[in-house]
């Protein structure tokens, strides 16, 4: 694995909202450099922007027009080489955002497959040989342009799919993923992800990154196979590339397709969803972190330690405290809520990724749809920098912002928060010193669940010579995890030993060293 992912923690940038340093309403790549020693003060050693790419931005920048041109709400090729340069200068890095399952359908490619004469890119998406044939299973489109043929989409209508080819072709139009043309679509996309790593880059979140090969088996057998190529010819030119992918899939993702590193995604009623947003419209939320939930990690372990066991000598399974698909966490957990959540997420293993503002909590605002957010909107507003004009994020107008700031006298600033001890912040803060500190954090094959069981809330863990313990109820509870002869080195409430086990704090988090 690239050696400094062992220690990384990430930071990821929503570039639209982060930091506007041009007065136009809108975060650009000079604002990210601005506050770079904002993030390296915070803990984090590695950045995660989302696209930052040319497009008609009808999906917030994962509608790629061109790859290789930097949108100019942003700013140009030489503020991102600037942006590299001040990242590694400050000992950091960064990874950038490859959306390689579909492109815009303003990207040239896309033009010119849809003509009806054939040419070099009619077969780089995928089409049916007939317009009123379509691909079944798959959304498509007809009736756009004059080449006789459907073709297929990889999310919303702006999103052709990209041809990397079926596993098991059935048409004539279905190629084999070894197939020139396809083969094509994986050269042009090795070609994007050199050109970026030439000009500083550190690698890549991977944008849906099991979308790839078309009817492909439940493993992915056909998109890993794919991958696996790509991955290997780009390492052997830039040996330290790191990758994550969305995928949620870590045998398949790290252990077949070759990825360093896989993200353990929210969806509904899954391990990671039911840890900080297990709600619904009822107002019910039995969410592991709530206070009065009835929970125990055991609906969490369940689904996350086979998959973690899989591949935890080979990559990174890596926890998030939230992302610009999701509800912001602090929708669900309060200060004290929030506090356990991050704690338990930063001690585990795998590179933790912070979302912009997590950090000090900021809120999911009811937006309605910005360049295909919907629901996601709220999660993408205005970083809040500090009290006054537009909580320092734009010298813009109100109007002029990408999206509406939020109003709530009490919202989170990290002026606010930067100076308190007690704040979000200083706790993210003061965590992420001691996890640099402990080796144990630096390996990530050493997790032992030391004490879980069904019915019970409070938990333990251990990490080599490091035992975290947790109690995110209301309660005292007590649980068989002897802590004497060892020293606390972080708390959130206390645990005290008593007869061979230990007793834990309501809303409680301790790290003990052996
Ligand atoms: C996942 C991205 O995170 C999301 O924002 C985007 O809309 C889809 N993939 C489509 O690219």
């Amino acid at each position: 694995m690239t050696e400094w992912l062992k220690t990384a923690v990430f930071y990821e940038i929503y570039p639209q909202s982060f930091k506007d340093s041009n007065g136009d309403g809108i975060g650009d790549l000079r604002g990210i450099i601005e506050k770079l020693d904002y993030i390296k003060e915070l803990g984090c050693n590695a950045i995660w922007m989302n696209p930052c790419y040319d497009s008609p931005f009808k999906d917030a920048g994962y509608d790629v027009r061109d790859y290789k041109k930097v949108a100019e709400r942003y700013g140009t090729l030489e503020d991102l080489r600037q942006l590299f340069e001040q990242v590694h200068a400050r000992d950091m890095h960064i990874l950038m955002d490859l959306v390689p399952g579909h492109t815009s359908e303003e990207h040239r490619w896309f033009a010119a497959s849809s003509q009806k004469e054939p040419n070099e890119y009619s077969e780089r998406y995928i089409w049916t040989d007939c317009w009123y044939k379509r691909a079944e299973g798959f959304p498509y489109i007809a009736g756009e342009c004059e080449r006789n043929g459907a073709y297929i989409l990889n999310y919303f209508k702006c999103q052709p799919a990209l041809n990397y080819g079926f596993l098991n072709p059935q048409e004539s139009w279905q190629k084999p993923i070894d197939h020139p043309d396809c083969m094509a679509t994986r050269e042009a996309m090795i070609d994007i992800m050199c050109y970026w790593m030439e000009m500083g880059c550190d690698g890549f979140r991977v944008d849906m990154a099991d979308s790839l090969v078309k009817n492909d088996d439940a493993v992915k057998s056909g998109t890993c196979r794919v991958w696996s190529d790509m991955i290997s010819r780009v390492q052997e030119k830039y040996p330290e590339i790191a990758l994550v992918s969305e995928w949620n899939n870590p045998a398949s993702a790290i252990g077949m397709a070759g990825f360093q590193m896989d993200f353990f995604l929210d969806w509904f009623g899954n391990g990671y969803n039911l840890l900080m947003r297990d709600y619904d419209d009822t107002g019910r939320d039995d969410s592991f972190f709530k206070k009065d939930s009835g929970r125990s990690i055991q609906d969490f372990l369940q689904e996350y330690l086979p998959k973690y066991e899989a591949v935890k000598e080979k990559g990174l399974y890596c926890l998030i405290t939230g992302n610009h698909d999701m509800v912001r966490a602090a929708y669900n957990l309060d200060e004290r809520e929030l506090k356990l959540a991050y704690a338990f997420l930063f001690t585990m293993p795998g590179a933790p990724f912070i979302y912009y503002g997590d950090e000090i909590g900021m809120r999911y605002l009811q937006l309605p749809c910005k360049e295909g957010g919907y629901t996601r909107t709220g999660s993408r507003t205005p970083m809040q920098w500090e009290a006054g004009r537009n909580y320092g994020f734009s010298d813009a107008d109100e109007a002029l912002l990408y999206l509406p700031t939020d109003t709530d006298g009490a919202a989170p600033t990290v002026e606010e928060q930067q100076n308190r001890p007690d704040s979000l912040l200083s706790m993210v803060r003061e965590l992420l010193r001691v996890r640099r500190e402990q080796e144990a954090f630096g390996r990530h094959d050493n997790l032992q669940v030391i004490f879980a069981e069904e019915g019970k809330r409070a938990f333990a863990y251990q990490r080599d010579d490091l035992i975290m313990l947790c109690n995110p109820s209301g309660q005292e509870e007590k649980i068989p995890v002897g802590i004497e002869n060892t020293d606390v080195i972080y708390q959130i409430g206390s645990a005290r030993p008593e007869g061979g086990g230990s007793v834990l704090e309501p809303q409680s988090f301790v790290i003990c060293r052996k």
